[in-house]
């Protein structure tokens, strides 16, 4: 599950370097996608210029923050459960202050603040920069909120402190918000307007992470392929800018080849991409550099057209198709994976043929499936019922994942007699005497260490698989090394 939602990384907290006079104690844990993981070392960044260092110990915690997901009930509730863990800690260390950032924070404020009393501070994910207003406030015993979405891309100017895990790899925003307004969707309300980063701060961050030592980054947003940099402002408000904004906008495929060029050997990846966003200009560039993965998540989220229309996504099944041929016309090798939504309002038995036909055609490499979760303030809860049976959501969930797998299978068993470039990432979470890494399309390979280290590129020879994992070994240095 690396895609969106990592499993293993739930509810794990982040852990920076020690600042000498630094003496209080920030323990942050984060759930949801990439971009909250990534907001979370931009937060751990302003507050080590407030005197806090991170911990992973919460009982020795002077402020506890956790960046909360919506995107499905079941998120919320274990958000729930955390905040009531802390408050019984808080019994024994009344000091210790409990905050709640992210996607929970807009929709939840009063109840959190004001009805359950279980948090002092709510921060929405757009007033990070104000968080040491908020503490002070805290600090005087008051509670403190602030939710209020901006206008701008907000973090351009922060450097993410990135000491948390492998040291490989690095997620890099490049917008934030969205305006594609799915009707399941609750990023729209929680993020707000979709807005881009300059792309010379983007610059600026993949070149600072190269000189430490990362070989990999991932350009993060909802939805990347409509990132658009004219200057600074809204997506929206685009058509009001001048001729000369006009003129020198920079897109998407254009901030991939200049990132790609910036760092020629650093490999670059980027998620999420939206069928109805996604130009072949942007798979052309994919094609033009090495550096730039062969890998394309595309969610999809249904397989039918009537289910498409309602959920808003503005684009047709035959559409789809015909982005999926093209994009293996240009890029033969490439790995395709999806997001799927199943059971969402009115989805008939036909809608879900449709929905197991179409990856049937695509066969993806990878999915993330999940049943419909109806969220409040959405079009779709306002609009529709959620009518679908639980049993039934489940029953096709489990079909639609059986196909996946078997789907993930084959596609892994493609890559079996090639020699692959992998990058290593860490040791074998099975065997401390292998390491793993990444092809480049995504697909996870393990091989014994030998002399390898963490960070090289390195050239395996793929011999057998499991669905998911490659296994083989290393037979010298890539070129890339
Ligand atoms: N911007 C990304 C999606 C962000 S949300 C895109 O365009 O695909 C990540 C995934 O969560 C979505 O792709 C969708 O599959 C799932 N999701 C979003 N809202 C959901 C809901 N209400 N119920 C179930 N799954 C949902
Ligand atoms: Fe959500 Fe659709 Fe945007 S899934 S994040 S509204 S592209």
């Amino acid at each position: 599950m690396e895609k969106i939602i990592d499993e293993s990384l739930q509810g794990s907290a982040l852990a920076l370097g020690k600042k000498n006079s630094n003496s209080k104690k920030l323990y942050i844990e984060s759930y949801g996608c990439q971009m909250n993981f990534s907001d979370s070392e931009i937060v751990a960044s302003i507050l080590a210029n407030e005197g806090f260092d991170t911990t992973q110990n919460l009982i020795e915690a002077d402020l506890v923050l956790v960046n909360t997901c919506s995107i499905r009930e079941k998120a919320e509730l274990t958000v729930r459960k955390r905040l009531e863990k802390f408050n019984a800690i808080k019994r024994d260390r009344p000091h210790m202050k409990v905050g709640v950032l992210g996607c929970m924070a807009e929709r939840l404020k009063h109840q959190f603040l004001e009805e359950e009393k279980i948090v002092d501070m709510v921060v929405g994910p757009d007033a990070y920069k104000d968080l040491p207003n908020l503490i002070q406030e805290i600090d005087e015993g008051r509670n403190a909120v602030n939710v209020i979405l901006s206008k701008d891309e907000t973090y351009g100017d922060i450097a993410p402190v990135r000491l948390n895990t492998n040291g490989v790899t690095a997620y890099v925003s490049i917008t934030r918000g969205c305006d594609n307004m799915c009707t399941f969707c609750v990023v729209p309300f929680t993020r707000g307007r979709e807005r881009s980063r300059d792309p010379q701060s983007i610059i600026d961050e993949v070149n600072d992470l190269w000189n430490k030592g990362f070989k990999e980054i991932t350009l993060l947003g909802q939805n990347v392929d409509s990132y658009l940099w004219y200057g600074g402002g809204l997506k929206k408000d685009f058509s009001k800018a001048t001729d000369m904004e006009k003129a020198t906008a920079v897109n998407f495929s254009q901030l991939l080849e200049r990132t790609a060029l910036a760092q020629p050997k650093m490999r670059i990846r980027f998620s999420t991409s939206n069928p109805q966003d996604m130009t072949l200009d942007v798979i052309h560039t994919m094609a033009k550099y090495k550096n730039i993965c062969n890998a394309i998540h595309l969610p999809v989220q249904s397989g039918s057209n009537r289910i498409l229309k309602e959920m808003n996504r503005l684009h047709t099944r035959e559409e789809y198709f015909e982005l999926i041929d093209n994009a293996r016309k240009i890029l033969p090798d490439c790995s395709i994976s999806q997001d799927m939504i199943i059971g969402f309002p009115t989805e008939t038995e036909e809608d879900h043929k449709d929905t197991m036909s179409l990856m049937e055609y695509v066969k993806y490499d990878f999915g993330y499936m999940f049943t419909y979760s109806e969220r409040p303030g959405t079009m779709a809860e306002r609009k529709m019922e959620d009518d679908v049976p639980e049993e039934t959501k489940k029953r096709r969930l489990s079909e639609v994942i059986a196909l996946q797998r078997q789907h993930c299978q084959e596609r892994t068993q493609r890559h079996l007699g090639k020699v692959q470039e992998i990058l290593i990432e860490s040791t074998s979470k099975k065997s401390d005497q292998h390491f793993m890494g990444r092809n480049s399309q995504n697909t996870v390979a393990v091989f014994p260490r030998e002399n390898y280290k963490v960070g090289d590129f390195v050239m395996v020879r793929m011999d057998e698989c499991t669905s998911a994992t490659l296994i083989g070994e290393a037979v010298g240095y890539s070129e890339n090394n």
